[in-house]
């Protein structure tokens, strides 16, 4: 430990960590301004200290070796550490400056970067990221610890050792163009209707899909996929050309609101009542930015709830298709 204290440089270890997580050399270089010679010297360098071999080179795909992956996590916490030291140092002066990383699920893009807004105008020195993926990708990028916070559209799963907190409903509800029969039928249509359908679904990984299957599942129904998006805005279009119809977050008609061209269509357990979560790992030291945006978000989630029971309300009324509050 101390031979690898004395002999490593923190620049080497910021080069390997760039090359471990993007697994490019040259992408590596562009994001540390350096060329990509000096970015395989500089890990030669680190392995031939280490007597290991880091990273494996197989055509253009760059792989960890189990050395590698546990220099890469140490890393991680290395870098993690000063960070939350340059923020706490940057907030005793009282600047409140730092960065903020944050990972959401896909419908977390129709609220999220307006939330950031509001956090910036409040802290306008804080440097703010958001990365926008599937269920299944944010929750590996949570078990990686790669970002402070992660933003998942229902429930984290229950084997997770995580904190996790609900801040507003992210209620599904089944849509159609604003046009169809069905957004204008005024008698509720079955689940055994709703899987005759042609269905537009979500990917596999994403956690939409995974909670229309088990629907679909637990209710002996086979769904007719008709087609699969792996993308809400490219589903809303598909909707509205009437390519079939779908089921999405009520988020995702927002902006448009009641008299946009995409309608809801009444259905049997619907909508199915879910909560915003933000979620972060059991034992992880947050930074003084994470704690502050952790409870700038429990605010936001009253205007956030309030914004979507009136959109509710105005696509149908309360008695019928009633969102629950957080
Ligand atoms: P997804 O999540 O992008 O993983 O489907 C969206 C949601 O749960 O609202």
């Amino acid at each position: 430990m101390l031979k690898l204290a004395r002999h490593i440089t923190l620049r080497q270890l910021q080069v390997f960590e760039a090359v471990a997580r993007l697994r490019n050399f040259s992408r590596a270089g562009e994001e540390l301004f350096l060329t990509q010679s000096t970015v395989s010297t500089q890990i030669k360098n680190l392995s031939d200290t280490i007597g290991f071999a880091l990273v494996e080179q197989i055509g253009k795909e760059v792989h960890l070796t189990e050395a590698g992956k546990l220099l890469h996590n140490t890393c991680r916490e290395i870098f993690g550490t000063l960070d939350n030291v340059e923020m706490a140092l940057a907030d005793l002066q009282g600047l409140k400056r730092g960065s903020l990383k944050l990972a959401a699920i896909t419908t977390a893009k129709y609220f999220a970067p307006e939330v950031l807004g509001h956090f910036s105008q409040l802290y306008p020195d804080i440097v703010l990221s958001l990365t926008i993926q599937n269920r299944n990708t944010i929750l590996q990028r949570l078990k990686n610890n790669m970002d402070d916070l992660y933003i998942l559209g229902h429930n984290p799963p229950a084997e997770m050792d995580i904190h996790s907190q609900a801040f507003a409903p992210n209620p599904l509800y089944v849509m159609a163009s604003a046009d169809h029969p069905l957004a204008k039928q005024k008698t509720r249509l079955s689940l055994e209707e709703l899987a005759e359908q042609p269905l537009i679904m979500r990917e596999a990984g994403s956690g939409i899909r995974s909670v229309m299957e088990t629907l679909f599942e637990s209710n002996g129904l086979k769904p007719n996929i008709r087609m699969t998006f792996d993308n809400n805005e490219a589903i809303k279009h598909a909707v509205i050309g009437q390519l079939g119809i779908s089921v999405l977050s009520l988020h995702s008609i927002l902006l448009e609101g009641k008299s946009g061209p995409v309608g809801i269509v009444d259905t049997e357990q619907f909508p199915i009542n879910r909560s915003w979560h933000v979620v972060y790992p059991k034992g992880k030291e947050l930074s003084v930015v994470a704690k502050a945006f952790l409870e700038f978000l429990h605010e936001e989630g009253q205007r956030l709830s309030q914004q979507l029971q009136d959109l509710a309300e105005s696509i149908a009324p309360r008695s019928r298709n009633p969102i629950k509050r957080r």
